[in-house]
């Protein structure tokens, strides 16, 4: 093993990942986001697979890992309950108010966080900011909108993108929104929610995260939301 100081990014995600272990309720059905630090995440779960009932996941990918080490993948409406929901962020700030969707999952994945009693967050150290908004910010989009929603989200001062050759898992289209600064993203989510074609955008502030583990080259520190 490397030093602390040596540590790369996929080291810093697997060694948060692994810490997450913790967060996990035993004999429960765990929620499971997307993304490169939760796959490292479905990995170490798979250590523990014995341990829970199962989990639901917020994207086709996660659910496809997820099965191929034998953990078994509930349909959230057969889900009475989930006590934990484990993801990632693109962006995340001391509020642990987040920029998601940089994988295009940011839909399921609002919908699991929502139904989950706890959000933990993990990252490493390179996801935390002072303010979201450089990461470009992902909309998902119904299709027949596409043209409509740009030109209201470029009333909104972002500069959007069609993100090429891509589709949601729901068959919907992304729209990545560049050059933002995300002073309110409570407000800013609400707004962008109310352009017609919106399906749902990538700022987790009404439901932000209640936990953030964030790995770092001089271990994992852990942040609680205020209030
Ligand atoms: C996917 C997400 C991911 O959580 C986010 O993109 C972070 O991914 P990674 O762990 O690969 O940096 O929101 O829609």
């Amino acid at each position: 093993m490397l030093g602390c100081g040596q540590m790369t990014q996929d080291e810093l995600k697997a060694l948060v990942a692994r810490e997450a272990l913790k967060q996990v309720v035993e004999d429960a059905v765990v929620g499971v986001g997307s993304g490169s630090t939760v796959n490292q995440f479905i990995d170490a779960l798979a250590s523990i697979k014995g341990r829970i009932e199962g989990a639901v996941a917020a994207s086709e990918a996660s659910a496809e890992r997820l099965r191929k080490h034998g953990i078994r993948v509930f349909d959230l409406n057969s889900v009475n309950e989930l006590p934990v929901y484990i993801d990632g962020a693109d962006e995340i700030t001391e509020h642990l108010h987040m920029v998601k969707g940089g994988g295009g999952a940011l839909t399921r994945e609002k919908i699991v966080a929502a139904v989950a009693r706890k959000f933990v967050c993990i990252c490493d150290a390179s996801k935390l900011v002072g303010v979201l908004g450089k990461f470009p910010l992902p909309v998902e989009v119904i299709p027949m909108a596409r043209s409509h929603v740009g030109r209201e989200l470029r009333k909104l001062g972002a500069h959007p993108e069609l993100r090429e050759n891509y589709r949601t898992d729901n068959g919907n289209l992304i729209i990545d929104c560049h050059g933002l600064t995300i002073v309110d993203p409570p407000r800013l989510e609400a707004d962008l929610n109310n352009i017609a074609g919106v399906v749902c955008n990538g700022i987790f502030a009404r439901r932000a995260a209640d936990v953030l583990l964030l790995g770092a080259p001089t271990g994992v520190t852990t942040r609680l939301k205020s209030g």
